[in-house]
């Protein structure tokens, strides 16, 4: 049995402040559920208050992206150790706004998950398709290729737990979201090509989450489809009623109470 996770990505949204205030509402709704794994992800200049503002609470702290190195002469960059030391489990990566804005390759996101890995943070490896490749029928190879070329480093040795989040890119942010049964046809299709690539024990523990213009009125129905363990959600995370109701929705679904 998988426990789903429910992950906020804040993007570049918060001030230190505001933080506090988000993370204080969302534990007044979430602190202590059961039956689910509740992220948020804030921007790095918010991490550390974050995540003593999360105390003693059930929900974890992740961050958004990484370097590939331990240390060194990176200017701009957070080690995977730095997240670790500021209370991080969780690591977003291959973000589509990464790869598309920022040059990100499925290259970088294995060394990306090599680091993460070597510290003991769990990645959140991103994969999704543009619309002009759904629509020239290129879904599914699209999705391989990002498989293969991200979890290179990972099928080494695939044996920590590793998330991966299905995000149509077409659906981010523009409040279009896959209909259930294109998410879950990709979703299976995910986990087959992990059987393939390590085995039948590590792909059925995998969670395989959905993400894009995740919102409390559409949770229900996605979460709904067999082969999905939760949500990466955008724009509904920054709002604590939002992103509560997505929780308990997807913890009612999935478990079928
Ligand atoms: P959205 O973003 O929920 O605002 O579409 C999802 C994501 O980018 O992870």
């Amino acid at each position: 049995m998988r426990k789903p996770i429910v992950a906020g990505n804040w993007k570049m949204n918060r001030t230190i402040g505001e933080a506090q205030d988000l993370v204080s509402k969302l534990r007044g709704h979430c602190d202590g559920l059961s039956g689910v794994e509740v992220v948020v992800c804030p921007p790095f200049t918010a991490l550390r208050a974050t995540s003593h503002a999360l105390a003693d609470s059930s929900i974890h702290l992740g961050a958004q992206n990484v370097h590939w190195e331990p240390r060194g002469a990176y200017t701009g960059e957070i080690s995977a150790e730095m997240l670790k030391d500021v209370g991080c489990e969780f690591v977003i990566l291959g973000h589509s706004e990464r790869r598309q804005l920022f040059g990100e390759s499925n290259q970088g996101v294995s060394q990306k998950i090599a680091a993460v890995r070597s510290v003991g943070l769990t990645p959140i490896v991103c994969v999704g398709e543009t619309l002009a490749e759904r629509e020239a029928n290129r879904t599914f190879s699209v999705i391989e290729e990002q498989l293969s070329g991200c979890l290179a480093s990972w099928i080494r040795d695939p044996v920590d737990p590793l998330v991966i989040a299905y995000e149509p890119v077409w659906a981010i942010g523009t409040g279009r979201n896959a209909t259930p049964e294109q998410a879950s046809e990709v979703h299976a299709f995910i986990r087959n090509r992990l059987r393939d690539l390590s085995d039948e024990g590590v792909s059925s523990r995998t969670r395989i989450l959905y993400g894009g213009s995740v919102n409390p009125k559409n949770i229900e129905a996605l979460m709904a489809q067999l082969e999905l363990d939760g949500a990466l959600v955008g724009g509904a995370s920054l709002d604590a009623e939002s992103f509560a109701h997505i929780v308990k929705s997807s913890i009612r679904t999935y478990h079928g109470i």
